[in-house]
């Protein structure tokens, strides 16, 4: 699944829950996170955020690794 890190923060464009085709990306306050259980892996909202807050859980930055966690407990 995709994972939206903290440089979504203060930020909030909103852009990438328009393109996604699954609907699964929520604000959830600081920022917004996406359902990895609803997430088919388009790329879509990745390429559309304007500060690149988007990553593939394989392929997240240095020090963002526990964004995937704090994704994933909005929807447990
Ligand atoms: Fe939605 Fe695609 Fe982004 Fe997953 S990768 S959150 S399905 S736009
Ligand atoms: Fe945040 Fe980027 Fe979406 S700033 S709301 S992840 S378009």
């Amino acid at each position: 699944a995709y994972v939206i890190t903290t440089g979504c923060a203060g930020v909030k464009d909103a852009a990438c829950t328009e393109v996604c085709p699954v609907e699964c990306i929520h604000d959830a306050g600081d920022q917004f996170v996406i359902d990895p259980g609803e997430c088919i892996n388009c790329g879509l909202c990745a390429v559309t955020c304007p500060v690149n807050a988007i990553f593939e859980n394989s392929d997240l930055p240095a020090g963002h690794h526990a964004s995937i966690a704090y994704n994933r407990h909005f929807f447990l």
